[in-house]
This record gives C-alpha cells, sequence and structure tokens, in this order.
C-alpha cells in the first residue's frame, strides 16, 4: 500500500441541535446573515426533523453551519464535557465592532474576549449553544454576497470548533495518529490544533474541563451534534477509517450517502463526533438551480413517496 497519508483538510460543516425552526432560521439569517443553501429533512425513522444548511452563496466546505431544530420533539440535550461546546465563527477582524453593536442591537448579550491572541465576541444561539466571533484579517472565503450584512463585513465562514474534554492524552493520540493533526499552541486550559495547512476553517481546540458533567450524544435541544471535516476523494476517506480503525478507534461508521456528500463518523476518544465528508461534484446543486438554492424545501429522494406527510408534519417555517 502506497498510499499518501489520509488527509484531512479542513472544516466541512458544523452541525447543531437547536431549539424552534424558526427560532433558528432567523437566527442563521437575519441576525448572522448566513444564506438558507438548503432546506430539507432528516428521517430517523420514528418522525422527520429540518435539516437546515446555512452558508456562502453556493454552501462551500467550511462556511457550513447546518442544524436539526429539535423543538418540535420535545428532547432535550446536555452540554458539558465529551462533546463540541463552541462555535467560533471568521470575520474581518475590523468588522468586530460592527458585530458587537449589531448583536446586541438584536438583544444579545455579547462578551469581548480573546484566545490565541485572536478578539472575539462571545454570544449565544437563542437554545443557548455557545457562539463566537473571531477577527480574521486574512480569511479569502468569499460570503454570501446577497446577504443582510455587507460581504466586506460579513461571516466568512467557521473559524474553529472547541471540544470540552476530561484529559487532553487520548484526544491528541487522535489528532496527530489519525485526523492529521498539528499541535500549535496551548492557552490556558485550551491546547490548539489544526488540521491541512491549518489557519482559519481548520482549528480544533481542546478545552480541558474534567469538572463538567457529560454531555448527552442523543439528537436533543441545546447541544453540538458533530463536526465534519473536509477529505479529496473516497480514497481518502476509506484510508481515514483504515488509519482510525488500525489505531484501535474502531467506533467509525461505514460510508453513507448525505445526498450533497458522503460521510463518514467517528466518535473520538473525548466522546465528540466528528466527520471526514467527501463532497459530492455538483454539491448543493444536485437538487436545485443556483438561482433557486435554497428557496424551497426539498424531500430527501427517498423519502419522495411520503413527501405529504413530511411537510405537514414539520413545524411551519416562515421565509
Ligand atoms: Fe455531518
Amino acid at each position: 500500500m502506497s498510499q499518501d497519508s489520509p488527509m484531512i483538510e479542513r472544516h466541512h460543516h458544523i452541525t447543531l441541535c437547536t431549539g424552534g425552526a424558526q427560532e433558528d432560521y432567523d437566527f442563521h439569517t437575519k441576525v448572522l446573515a448566513l444564506k438558507s443553501v438548503k432546506k430539507t429533512a432528516l428521517y430517523d425513522g420514528v418522525a422527520p426533523i429540518y435539516h437546515l444548511y446555512y452558508g456562502n452563496d453556493i454552501g462551500q466546505e467550511s462556511t457550513l453551519v447546518t442544524t436539526f431544530p429539535m423543538r418540535q420533539t420535545g428532547r432535550k440535550g446536555r452540554r458539558g464535557n465529551g462533546q463540541i461546546t463552541v462555535l467560533t465563527l471568521s470575520v474581518p477582524v475590523s468588522a468586530l465592532g460592527f458585530w458587537k453593536k449589531r448583536l446586541t442591537g438584536f438583544g444579545f448579550a455579547v462578551r469581548e474576549a480573546e484566545r490565541f491572541g485572536e478578539k472575539t465576541l462571545q454570544f449565544q444561539h437563542p437554545c443557548g449553544i455557545d457562539y463566537e466571533l473571531a477577527g480574521i484579517s486574512d480569511d479569502s472565503r468569499q460570503p454570501y454576497s446577497k446577504g443582510q450584512v455587507s460581504p466586506e463585513l460579513a461571516i466568512r465562514g467557521t473559524h474553529g470548533i472547541t471540544v470540552s474534554v476530561r484529559d487532553l492524552e487520548a484526544s491528541e493520540e487522535f489528532m496527530n495518529g489519525a485526523w492529521s493533526g498539528r499541535r500549535l499552541a496551548s492557552d490556558g486550559k485550551l491546547v490548539r490544533y489544526v488540521v491541512g495547512d491549518g489557519g482559519t476553517g481548520k482549528i480544533v481546540d481542546f478545552a480541558l474541563e474534567p469538572g463538567l458533567p457529560p454531555a448527552t450524544w442523543t439528537f436533543g435541544e441545546g447541544i453540538v451534534h458533530h463536526c465534519a471535516f473536509q477529505v479529496a476523494s473516497f480514497d481518502v476517506q476509506d484510508a481515514v477509517k483504515a488509519q482510525l480503525e488500525g489505531l484501535g478507534f474502531t467506533d467509525t461508521s461505514e460510508r453513507k450517502d448525505r445526498g450533497y456528500f458522503d460521510s463518514m463518523y467517528v466518535r473520538t476518544p473525548a466522546g465528540a463526533m466528528f466527520e471526514a465528508t467527501v463532497s459530492k461534484p455538483q454539491g448543493f446543486l444536485i437538487d436545485e438551480k443556483f438561482e433557486d438554492l435554497g428557496t424551497k424545501f426539498q424531500v430527501p429522494p427517498v423519502f419522495q413517496s411520503r413527501a405529504k406527510e413530511i411537510i405537514e408534519f414539520l413545524e411551519p417555517l416562515q421565509y
């Protein structure tokens, strides 16, 4: 076997279990001014759940935040240790003042902070999940060009995730051995890893918080569900899975067709779920034209025969 070592390139998407669908939609499209790239549903075998995708004009990898609004199910999640606890998004450093004013104007409590020398604004999704905007001066990703915030000030995409851990050693073994990670620095209780060629959209911070109670793993309101990372091809995805299993990280999934990309999941030793993801060549254009992206609810092809039932079941969403 003479393949290149499996390479995790950057974030692909981060997926959250949020509260009400309307609240989530308004937060991401009106407050954060992201584009609604796709509106579809997950069907977990019992009942359908919205799956909403937000990002830039085409839903490029590492600009994507996706959500399962859970309120309709009544299931609550518990945030805590063994899970991703903070989603940090990238904005131009010159836009931090604008964003502080904007978020405050929408009624959010905003705290100025700093991590690894980067200035951040901390606030919370209406369902309680911790968000941050980090001021980044050299992010070349294209933001949503027609959002409610002008492109010079708009969110560029993900910057980093924070994983709350009981101990660092197991997560460092995972990042070094299986997730092509490089340790960059530490800052108080935080250790920063980067994947790919490093930089924004490629960061995983581990927060040593042994005192926090363990988080839930089920779909439940108020938690981050997983973070997906882009890999180049099925060959790389297979190699990542083989590398994981060879090291003893056997809690991996088969490749799953998610309509717009193909996913392989792994439960990391900290407990947080990561995903290695291969984008389909057509991406989000597979079922909608560019001009129509995100404008209509898309019933996943396997559930076409139950489309009416699914649409009637889901809570109404104004957009
Ligand atoms: Fe995912």
